[in-house]
């Protein structure tokens, strides 16, 4: 297997046509990576047509953002949003070079996912991964053609974060790793190899962070304590910060698959579950400025 290390462009695919299954907030903000980086056409596609016709709104959106800050011309905003089309018709992905998938993390329906859009694209076609800490390779478990699926892991916000995870399987090919390199280079991303293991490498250091803090405030810790415990660290965002960003059902999945996999090492937070359940921690104002931590919050780890 190629060591980890620079692509070979020679064997790299060339990526006319993209495709993203999945129209959720990760994968809306990584269609517009694509649309406005590669310069070719997205197809985006959901469960429904609602969750299509939302995920297209938002990148019309974002790229109306871009064209109120001065960062693109009118021109290259009606160029972006024609590129970027949404259907609920699998056989719209024959012509992707290029498929990336970010639905729930749940295996059994990535793999069908995979299974199912296996029928419809090339033989050619690489499929790529956004999951945040499954097996890549027991995702691919369904497929005909293991050795084109690699993982592809962006962070939140995808627009300012500079890194991405591309996830060697034992089962990926040279021309599958070199095309997930060469694209990620294209997207104005630094792109590292990793390994098919639990959390790669950001969510297993950030699971420990995470799980770490939850555990304190499982184990009777508050809140602010651990909020007020962690700002020395200087980092942009404290943990609970972070848990909400990522959305807490991620989080609250990034735990329990870090759990399941190393038991002795990481916790899982049943607290987490009920607070993803709630859907915030903090109570923000209307600019979306944390005013405390939500007292809902608060009542469900006091139990
Ligand atoms: N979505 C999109 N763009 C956002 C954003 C968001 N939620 N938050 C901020 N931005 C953009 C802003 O629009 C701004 O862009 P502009 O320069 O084009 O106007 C830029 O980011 C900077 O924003 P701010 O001035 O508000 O900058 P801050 O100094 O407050 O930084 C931050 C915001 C970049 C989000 C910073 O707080 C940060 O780096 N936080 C940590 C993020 C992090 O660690 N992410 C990784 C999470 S792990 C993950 O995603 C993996 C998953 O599998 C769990």
């Amino acid at each position: 297997k190629r060591p980890a290390g620079a692509p070979d462009k020679a064997i790299a695919r060339k990526v006319t046509k993209v495709g993203i299954i999945g129209a959720g907030l990760m994968a809306s903000q990584f269609a517009l990576l694509f649309v406005r980086r590669l310069q070719v056409p997205v197809v985006i596609t959901d469960l429904d047509q609602g969750r299509v016709d939302k995920g297209v709104a938002g990148i019309r959106a974002e790229i109306d953002a871009l064209l109120g800050k001065g960062r693109i011309s009118r021109d290259e905003s009606n160029r972006l949003k024609a590129l970027v089309t949404g259907t609920t018709d699998k056989a719209d992905f024959a012509d992707c070079d290029w498929v990336i998938e970010a639905i729930f993390e749940e295996l059994a329906a990535k793999q069908d996912v995979f299974a199912e859009i296996e029928k419809y694209v090339t033989a050619e076609t690489v499929l790529a991964t956004n999951t945040s800490s499954l097996s890549v390779e027991q995702i691919g478990a369904k497929l005909a053609n293991p050795e084109r699926l690699v993982g592809f892991h962006f962070f939140n916000p995808v627009a300012v974060m500079p890194l991405i995870e591309v996830v060697n399987t034992p089962k990926t090919n040279d021309e599958t790793l070199s095309t997930a390199m060469v694209t990620a280079a294209k997207l104005r991303k630094n792109a590292v190899i990793t390994k098919d293991t639990p959390g790669f490498v950001v969510n297993r250091i950030l699971a420990k962070v995470l799980g770490e803090a939850m555990h304190a405030v499982d184990t009777g810790t508050p809140f602010e304590v651990v909020e007020q415990s962690t700002k020395p660290f200087g980092l942009p965002m404290t943990p609970f910060e972070l848990l909400e960003l990522v959305g807490l059902k991620v989080g609250a999945h990034v735990l329990d698959t870090h759990h399941a996999a190393f038991p002795d090492r990481f916790f899982d937070s049943a607290n987490l579950h009920r607070l993803a359940e709630l859907g915030h921690i903090f109570e923000r104002d209307s600019k979306g400025k944390i005013k405390g931590v939500d007292k809902k919050a608060l009542e469900i780890v006091k139990g």
